[in-house]
């Protein structure tokens, strides 16, 4: 046998050096060695991820994935300029939540790579089930904040009085009503701050929602991630970031932002960023509570 192939990938046998790294490696536990010959379990295509691990750590090049072009693969060693800890550390210290963006609109190309940084960030058992919707025209974000502005404005009407809870009874569980009760004191804040003109939700900035599919596992946690990786990668771009916890519910929850973003109907969102060039400079890192660890 001078080949191992199916529909995810190709080994070329006959040059390969027997030094078992991809037998190691492979997360899945796939491959084998049998008289002295690599081998694939037979419910390979069934439960390979195509992370990529066996075609990145075999020395000499023979185990191709089908999903890529040969050459689309680079070598890791160009990548090696790699910060060192401390400017990494400096990095995460020195960015803050910025809240207050310059009228300069962000170069397309710019937002590409944060979003290739997004598109390499791990996602749980490399699903790469995450998608990226980004809003750079102020008018729709103006209209996205607006829209969950009246949409607030009237449930805190509502509840004001008996009359309006008894209608909102008939629309919303008891559970809900109450949880909502309970944010009533600061729903109103905002709604005051945003008066003054304050767009509270998104902060007149540029957005990128990122989402999948809501029967889809980890939506929520490789959103996160990746907007993490982005959070960074902005600042290295001379950018800021601000998540924005309180409009990731609304989206999820308002069918009319949905549609004005297009986000598919199956889509849940995990998390949304606004992003900008900071119009506000930090002088001091805020301290923060002490390391909470416990080691075994
Ligand atoms: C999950 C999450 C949701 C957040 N949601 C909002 C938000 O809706 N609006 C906002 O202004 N800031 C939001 N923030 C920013 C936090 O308030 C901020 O990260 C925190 O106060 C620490 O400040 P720093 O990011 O400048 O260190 C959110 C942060 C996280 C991690
Ligand atoms: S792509 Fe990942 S899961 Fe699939 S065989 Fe290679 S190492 Fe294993
Ligand atoms: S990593 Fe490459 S050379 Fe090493 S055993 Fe696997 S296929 Fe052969």
């Amino acid at each position: 046998m001078s080949e191992i192939e199916n529909s995810i990938l190709k080994i070329d046998i006959e040059n390969c050096t027997k030094c078992k790294e991809c037998v190691k490696d492979c997360v899945a536990n796939l491959f084998y060695f049998e008289q002295d010959q690599l081998q694939i379990v037979e419910s390979f295509e069934d439960r390979c991820i195509e992370c990529g691990h066996c075609e990145s750590v075999c020395p000499v090049n023979v185990i191709r994935l089908k999903f890529h072009k040969e050459e689309e693969l680079e070598s890791s060693s160009v990548r090696e300029d790699v910060p060192i800890y401390d400017k990494f550390l400096n990095l995460v210290l020195k960015r803050r939540s910025i809240r207050q963006f310059k009228e300069k609109a962000i170069p397309k190309k710019v937002i590409d790579k944060l979003l290739e940084v997004g598109r390499y960030s791990p996602t749980g058992g490399n699903s790469e089930n995450v998608y990226f919707t980004v809003v750079q025209d102020r008018s729709t974000v103006t209209a996205i904040s607006r829209h969950i502005t009246e949409r607030l404005t009237t449930l805190v009407n509502a509840l004001e009085g008996p009359k309006g809870r008894d209608l909102l009874k008939k629309s919303r569980s008891e559970e809900e009503i109450s949880k909502v009760l309970e944010n009533l004191p600061s729903i109103k804040r905002k709604l005051v701050m945003i008066e003054k003109g304050i767009d509270f939700w998104c902060w007149n900035g540029e957005l990128i929602i990122i989402h999948g599919d809501k029967v889809e596992g980890g939506i929520s946690s490789n959103s996160a991630l990746a907007a993490a990786h982005i959070m960074l990668a902005a600042e290295t771009l001379g950018l800021g970031t601000c998540s924005l916890g309180y409009l990731t519910g609304f989206v999820n929850e308002y069918q009319t932002i949905r549609d004005l973003i297009k986000i598919p109907s199956n889509h849940t969102v995990g998390y949304c960023l606004t992003m900008g060039y900071p119009n506000v400079k930090y002088k001091k890192i805020p301290a923060r509570k002490p390391l909470r660890v416990q080691w075994f």
